[in-house]
C-alpha cells in the first residue's frame, strides 16, 4: 500500500486548504481535550464555590461548573487550553461545511466517491453532537438553557418522548445529564469522529483525488504532485500553521466566559441566549412555527412546534446525504468521474446547492431573531415573519435565479470560445463600419473551457 502511495500523484487546489484546517481542529480538540479531563470534574454535585474568581465567591453551583472555573482561573494554561478546544470546536464544522459544499458544487461527490460523500456528512454530524455535548459539559447558565431547549423537544416527540428524556437525563431535569452526556463526549462521538475520518482516508487514497479539467487532464490521469514527500510535507506546514492560528486566536480572542453567565439553574434563562453557531439551525427551525400549534390524538398531545422543526431538519439533512445517489437516479449517470464540474456547467445542481443553502441560512438567522429584533430595533414578530417567508419562499426564488445566472456564464464561456475576447481596439473597415477586434483565448485557457464545455454536455440531462 504504502509503495503504492509513493508512486501517486495528487492534485493541488486551494480548496484542499479546509481539508487541512479540519485536520487542525480535530488535533487542537484532541490535545487540550485530554489536558481538560485532568481538571473537569464531571457531576452535577452542588457545592459552595470557593476559588479565585471573586465575584462568584460563595455561590451554590455544580461541581462540573466550579472545576471549569478552576480550568480558567486556577490550573495554569488552563484557560488558554479552553478557550482553543472551544475554538476548534467552531472552526470544525464551518470547515466541515465548507468542504461539502466545494465537493457539492463540483460534483466531486459522483461514482466513485458517493461513499466518500456519505462519509463526510457523518463526520459533520458527529462534529456537530461532539461540540453540542461540550458545550453542555461546562454546566454555565447557557448551557442549562440549551439543555432545556433540548428537554423541551425530547418531551415533545410522541410515543418515545418520556422515555428518551429519561434516558438522556436520567430522570427529572436536569438529572444526571453531566455524567451521561461525558463519556458520550469523550469517548463515543470522538472515536466514531477518528474512526469515519480513517474511513474518508482510504476512500481517498483508493479512488484518487479528482480533478480540475485543464490542459492535459483527462479521467485516465492525474497532474499534480507527488504524493510523497511534496503534497505530504506542504499538507503537513500548513497544518501546522492552521493550528498555531487556532492557538493564536485563543490567546487573544475570548470564547465562552462562562464566568459572566454564571450557574446553570433549572428556572432560569438570559435574555438574547445564543447556541453556538453551528447548532443556530436546529434552534431556528423551532422559533419559526408559531407556539400553541399542537392538538390531541391517540390520547397524546402532538406538538406541530416541535414535530414539524423535526421533520423539516429531518427531511433536509436526509435530502443532503442522499444527494449523490438522487441525482445519478435523475441523470441515470452512472459513470465514474474523474474531472470536476464548474457551478456553471451544472445549473440545476448548482441551484439546489444555492436553494439548500439559503433554506439553512434562514433557519440559522432565525436563532438570532430576537437579537436581530433588538439590534435593529424592529419588532420580533415581524422578524420572525420575514424569516418564516425566507425560509419557505428564499429557496425557490435562490433556485430559479442561480439556475439562471450559470446558464448566462455558460453562455459566455462558449461565446468567448466562438469569437474569442474583445480587445477594446475598435478599427474602421474600408466601408467605413467600426468593429471591435476580438481574440482567441491563450491555449490553455481554450483548453480548459473546452473541457468544461464537454462538461456540461454530460449534464445536460439535468436540464
Ligand atoms: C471531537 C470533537 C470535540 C468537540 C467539537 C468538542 C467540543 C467541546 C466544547 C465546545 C466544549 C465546551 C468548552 C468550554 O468550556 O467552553 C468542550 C468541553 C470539554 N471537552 Fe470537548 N470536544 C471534542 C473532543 C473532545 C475530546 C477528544 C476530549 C477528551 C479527550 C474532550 C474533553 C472535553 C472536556 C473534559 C470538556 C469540559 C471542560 C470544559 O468545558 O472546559 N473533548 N468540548
Amino acid at each position: 500500500m504504502l509503495t503504492e502511495l509513493r508512486g501517486r500523484s495528487v492534485p493541488v487546489h486551494w480548496s484542499n486548504l479546509f481539508g487541512v484546517v479540519s485536520a487542525a481542529c480535530v488535533m487542537v480538540l484532541f490535545v487540550t481535550g485530554v489536558f481538560l479531563m485532568f481538571g473537569y470534574d464531571a457531576s452535577r454535585t452542588s457545592v459552595t464555590y470557593r476559588g479565585d474568581y471573586a465575584p462568584l465567591v460563595g455561590i451554590e453551583m455544580s461541581a462540573a461548573y466550579r472545576s471549569t472555573l478552576a480550568i480558567s482561573f486556577e490550573i495554569p494554561g488552563g484557560l488558554l487550553m479552553r478557550q482553543a478546544h472551544h475554538w476548534a470546536g467552531l472552526l470544525l464544522p464551518a470547515a466541515i461545511i465548507l468542504q461539502l459544499l466545494v465537493t457539492f458544487f463540483t460534483g466531486a461527490f459522483r461514482r466513485p466517491r458517493r461513499g466518500s460523500w456519505v462519509l463526510l456528512f457523518l463526520v459533520f454530524v458527529m462534529a456537530l453532537a461532539a461540540g453540542w455535548s461540550g458545550y453542555a459539559l461546562p454546566d454555565d447558565m447557557l448551557s442549562g438553557t440549551g439543555l432545556r431547549i433540548v428537554e423541551g423537544i425530547a418531551l415533545g416527540i410522541p410515543f418515545i418522548g418520556t422515555a428518551l428524556s429519561n434516558l438522556l437525563f436520567g430522570g427529572e431535569f436536569p438529572g444526571r445529564i453531566i455524567e451521561n452526556l461525558y463519556p458520550l463526549h469523550v469517548v463515543v462521538f470522538p472515536v466514531a469522529l477518528l474512526l469515519l475520518l480513517a474511513l474518508r482516508l482510504r476512500s481517498g487514497f483508493r479512488h484518487g483525488a479528482p480533478q480540475f479539467p485543464g490542459p492535459g487532464r483527462t479521467q485516465e490521469n492525474v497532474v499534480g504532485i507527488p504524493l510523497f514527500p511534496q503534497m505530504a510535507t506542504r499538507a503537513g506546514g500548513l497544518l501546522l500553521i492552521a493550528c498555531g492560528l487556532i492557538v493564536g486566536i485563543s490567546a487573544s480572542v475570548t470564547v465562552a466566559p462562562i464566568w459572566l453567565y454564571g450557574p446553570a439553574s433549572p428556572g432560569d434563562a438570559s435574555a438574547g441566549s445564543q447556541p453556538d453557531w453551528y447548532t443556530g439551525f436546529l434552534d431556528g427551525a423551532l422559533r419559526l412555527i408559531p407556539p400553541g400549534w399542537e392538538f390531541e390524538w391517540l390520547g397524546r398531545t402532538w406538538t406541530l412546534a416541535v414535530l414539524i422543526p423535526l421533520a423539516a431538519v429531518g427531511l433536509f439533512l436526509a435530502l443532503v446525504v442522499a444527494y449523490p445517489f438522487l441525482e445519478e437516479w435523475v441523470t441515470r449517470d452512472r459513470d465514474e468521474h474523474h474531472l470536476l464540474q464548474r457551478p456553471r456547467s451544472t445549473p440545476v445542481r448548482t441551484g439546489v446547492g444555492v436553494a439548500a443553502v439559503v433554506f439553512y441560512g434562514a433557519l440559522w438567522g432565525a436563532a438570532s431573531s430576537d437579537v436581530i429584533a433588538t439590534q435593529l430595533a424592529v419588532g420580533l414578530e415581524s422578524t420572525i415573519h420575514f424569516f418564516q417567508a425566507a425560509v419557505v419562499l428564499g429557496p425557490a426564488v435562490a433556485f430559479v435565479l442561480t439556475r439562471r445566472i450559470a446558464i448566462g456564464l455558460q453562455r459566455k464561456d462558449g461565446d468567448l470560445l466562438a469569437h474569442g475576447f474583445e480587445t477594446g481596439r475598435i478599427v474602421r473597415l474600408p466601408g467605413g463600419e467600426y468593429v471591435e477586434v476580438h481574440e482567441q483565448l491563450p491555449p490553455a485557457e481554450r483548453w480548459r473551457l473546452i473541457d468544461e464545455q464537454q462538461g456540461v454536455e454530460t449534464a445536460a440531462p439535468l436540464e
